[in-house]
């Protein structure tokens, strides 16, 4: 597949020879092997690859929410390799936004205090724009009627649903999403896509988004291919098929 253009981009974030292994001995599983990447400032990329091939580490430490074993990480100009959890949860609430595989939500807390919450965290309530924002957000994943609801009360969509619009209400720089349409049906999965898209497209935002399913990679700007924690493939923009058919080929599909 063709090699994306070689234009030095400002990077939203980016990992320098970034190794990470867990456990010890013989239970030692290197879930990122010596990666070098960064994700483009104002592109959606996409990130693919088998279950097990380290996608959501690299998220995940990308984000900082989880520490190299080796290696450099950066978000925006900000090497977050080495700064203190306190800075790290500063730097993470002021410009990340995490949509989890097992979404996180606050069980405790309804749907609109999850939604909110990020607000709550930084000490500031919504403005009125994103209040705005927030409403809009609520109408187009359907939360309406659910906004005193909580967790356990909602389908495992409606959950997916939410701590999507936690994670763009408060507008940040850099979005991380991991399996974002995983849950949902195919209607409410074009919704999704469509704000992430509009998001980067839109307002600038970084979005880097896991996802299994070539329709929703053929959206994004960029598609990244991981293989036993490596990067194997990183292209333009593809369709549908032609992700399907580089999966088929190379044996890196889902
Ligand atoms: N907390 C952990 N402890 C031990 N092994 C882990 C942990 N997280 C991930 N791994 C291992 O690291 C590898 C990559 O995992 P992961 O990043 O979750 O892959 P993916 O998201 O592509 O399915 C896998 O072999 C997985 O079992
Ligand atoms: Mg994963």
């Amino acid at each position: 597949m063709q090699q994306p253009p070689s234009d030095a981009a400002p990077m939203a974030a980016r990992v320098q020879n970034l190794t990470k292994t867990f456990g010890a001995g013989e239970s030692r599983v290197h879930a990122l092997d010596d990666v070098t990447i960064g994700l483009r400032r104002g592109e959606f990329t996409a990130i693919m690859g088998p279950s097990g091939s380290g996608k959501s580490t690299l998220m995940h430490v990308m984000a900082g929410l989880d520490a190299a074993t080796s290696g450099r990480v950066f978000v925006g100009d900000t090497e977050i390799t080495g700064l203190s959890d306190l800075e790290l949860t500063v730097l993470r609430r002021s410009r990340v936004g995490f949509v989890f595989q097992s979404f996180n939500l606050v069980p405790t807390l309804d749907v609109l205090g999850n939604i909110t919450l990020p607000f709550e965290l930084a000490g500031r309530s919504p403005s009125p724009e994103a209040r705005r924002r927030i409403d809009a957000l609520v109408e187009s994943m359907g939360l309406g009627d659910r906004l005193r609801h909580r967790p356990h009360e909602l389908s495992g969509g409606q959950q997916q649903r939410v701590a999507i619009a936690r994670a763009l209400a408060t507008r940040p720089d850099l979005i991380f999403a991991d399996e974002p349409t995983g849950n949902l049906d195919s209607r409410t999965g074009r919704e999704v896509l469509a704000l992430l898209g509009a998001a980067s497209r839109e307002h600038g935002q970084s979005i880097a988004m896991v996802t299994h399913d070539p329709v929703a990679a053929s959206h994004a700007d960029r598609v990244i291919f991981l293989g036993d924690g490596r990067v194997v493939a990183d292209t333009p923009r593809q369709s549908a098929e032609a992700i399907s058919a580089y999966m088929l080929s190379s044996e890196v599909g889902a």
